[in-house]
């Protein structure tokens, strides 16, 4: 259905786990060599804007369906306008944060995974998605008050907990970041390398 020719990587994780950081370190390297497109979730678009601006920092928390349902028009929007026109002129789209950050999250909410994955049926799939590894309770102490509402330590621990069950079912790589952020890109980058050139053959 959706036609491409370039790579799209995801990067998720905890907050502050250093997915940003990492994104953009990674982006660094990577612009050496190829084309390359910084996007993150919530997206610039209209969805994404509002989730950002109104609602995550913001005091009243609407049920995990209705996340679920927010975030996946976002993607939805961001995939159309911004990933797949990158990906058709062949560049490298790195997003910080995507769909396993909707699996990890509003799982954690109790909401049924196989309904996000439904309600995510027309986005495109990552061809490379890492996930930041860190204790919860290391992260929290890296955020002190830049906090959402999504996070406190019983909620990141059931996150992680569905990010690491990603991992075992190999649909995510798991790169440890609790390094410092030097280590952590350099055995990012090691991943990203081992996989362009397994994709070029
Ligand atoms: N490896 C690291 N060690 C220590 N602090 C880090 C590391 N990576 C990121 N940080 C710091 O932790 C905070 C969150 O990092 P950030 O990249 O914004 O995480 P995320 O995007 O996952 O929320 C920032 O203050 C950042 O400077
Ligand atoms: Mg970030």
């Amino acid at each position: 259905m959706l036609k491409k020719k370039g790579i799209f990587i995801c990067i998720e994780g905890l907050d502050g786990a250093g997915k940003t950081t990492q994104t953009k370190l990674l982006i660094q390297q990577l612009k050496k060599s190829y084309d390359v497109l910084y996007t993150s979730e919530p997206s610039k678009g209209l969805i994404g804007s509002f989730i950002r601006e109104k609602y995550l920092y913001g005091e009243n928390r609407l049920s995990p369906f209705v996340e679920a349902l927010l975030f996946a028009a976002d993607r939805i929007e961001h995939v159309q306008t911004e990933i797949l026109p990158a990906l058709k002129e062949g560049k490298i789209v790195v997003c910080d944060r995507y769909i396993y950050s909707s699996l990890a999250y509003q799982g954690a909410g109790e909401v049924d995974l196989q309904w996000i994955q439904n309600i995510n049926k027309s986005i495109l799939y990552p061809d490379l998605a890492i996930y930041l590894d860190i204790d919860p309770v290391k992260v929290l102490q890296r955020l002190n008050s830049k906090r959402s509402i999504m996070e406190n330590l019983e909620t990141q621990k059931k996150v992680r907990n569905l990010y690491l069950r990603f991992v075992r079912s190999e649909k995510l790589i798991l790169v440890n970041a609790d390094k410092s952020k030097n280590k952590v890109a350099k055995d990012l980058f090691i991943v990203v390398q081992k996989f362009l050139k397994g994709f070029s053959r």
